[in-house]
């Protein structure tokens, strides 16, 4: 039976774009190279609407949160956090060397900008946070989070990780501004893992050229100085680029519009099949991710429940981190579609009534 994943990531990815990778090897010296990444990096620019860089390696998603504070951060750093996935960076950052100032914002609520109020002290060289907490489902404004750390701190920057945001949901980059915005291939791009991208900044650059000890997979200085070229600095993963290349175009086909409005109708199916049918989701009214249900367990025998749907051939998430024995989630992102995210609630149904 064919597998039909409703995860939180690696998701569904559809056969088309998988066909996409067999095109034959290429040298990432070679002038096809320098093609195929040029246009990679103008379609994603389009789509997510920015004029900033962007780079990419080899590597999953985690590879550029270290990477970015490693670039933007000498000795200090800000993290909030409201679950798994903001305490990764401000791990990260602490692995490095570097002091982490932490705020915790309770889990299931969004970060605003209060819970930094007062916070950004001169000496903070970073403020990070995650846009949409996958432990969650939780998503915050990054926008008007980071227009508070400017205010306090005009030369502190920005890093958001958007790893289940970016291309499901808005997040308005020319208004962020992000100083390192970043993501991978295996969630809302619905491709293989593989690839790690972050957005940089003229600022995250100037800074970068000032800090020391910052290895050498991800240094922006010189990811630039070939990026600049249509060129990767390390061997790239051509095969995974080839897919991406076509999944751009079917994006971009779409249209980012419908795209941000498929994600959040599939959302809301979920949310109101929870309501209705179980105990209702987690996270906080009116901060709720697009791309990611996390739906609260109540009296319901999870491992009970997802091995039915199991051999029905569905598939879902376990609950995360602190909140993984009261929850469950439901992954609605990339490619699937409210017909299929209905398909499954019916399942769903279907289910609960034969654990009656
Ligand atoms: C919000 C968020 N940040 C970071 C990560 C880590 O990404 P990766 O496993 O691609 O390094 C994940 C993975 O699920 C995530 O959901």
């Amino acid at each position: 039976m064919s597998r039909k994943l409703f995860t939180v990531g690696p998701v569904n990815v559809e056969p088309e774009v998988l066909q996409a990778m067999t095109k034959p090897m290429i040298t990432h010296r070679s002038k096809e190279y320098k093609a195929l990444h040029g246009a990679i990096i103008e379609k994603m620019k389009k789509a997510l609407n920015t004029d900033q860089d962007i780079f990419m390696v080899g590597g999953s998603a985690s590879i550029f949160l270290e990477g970015a504070i490693r670039n933007g951060v000498q000795s200090k750093s800000l993290g909030i956090t409201n679950g798994s996935f903001g305490l990764r960076s401000i791990e990260i950052g602490e692995l490095n060397g570097k002091v982490v100032d932490k705020i915790q914002v309770p889990w299931g609520t969004a970060m605003k900008p209060e819970h930094i109020a007062g916070k950004v002290g001169k000496d903070v060289e970073m403020v990070h946070w995650v846009s949409n907490e996958s432990s969650t489902g939780v998503f915050s404004n990054s926008t008007a989070l980071a227009t508070e750390v400017r205010s306090q701190n005009p030369d502190a920057l920005v890093m958001v990780d958007a790893v289940t945001s970016a291309f499901a949901m808005d997040l308005k980059l020319k208004e962020l501004q992000p100083d390192a915005l970043i993501f991978g291939t295996q969630k809302a791009l619905a491709l293989p893992p593989g690839l790690a991208m972050v957005v940089v900044s003229e600022k995250m650059m100037d800074k970068s050229k000032t800090v020391s000890n910052k290895g050498f997979y991800t240094d922006f200085v010189k990811l630039k100085k070939q990026n600049d070229e249509n060129y990767a600095l390390t061997t790239p993963p051509v095969s995974l680029m080839y897919a991406l290349d076509f999944q751009l175009d079917r994006i971009l086909k779409e249209g980012m519009a419908t795209r941000y409005a498929r994600h959040q109708e599939m959302a809301e199916l979920v949310r109101n099949w929870a309501k209705k049918n179980l105990y209702g989701i987690f996270p906080e009214e009116g901060y709720q991710s697009n791309t990611i249900g996390v739906l609260n367990r109540g009296k319901l025998d999870f491992d009970k429940f997802h091995s039915a749907l199991k051999t029905k051939g569905y598939e879902i998430s376990n609950g995360y981190g602190e909140v993984k024995e009261n929850t469950f989630r439901i992954g609605h992102m990339g490619d699937i579609t409210s017909i299929r995210v209905k398909e499954l609630l019916s399942v769903m149904d279907e289910t609960l009534e034969e654990m009656q």
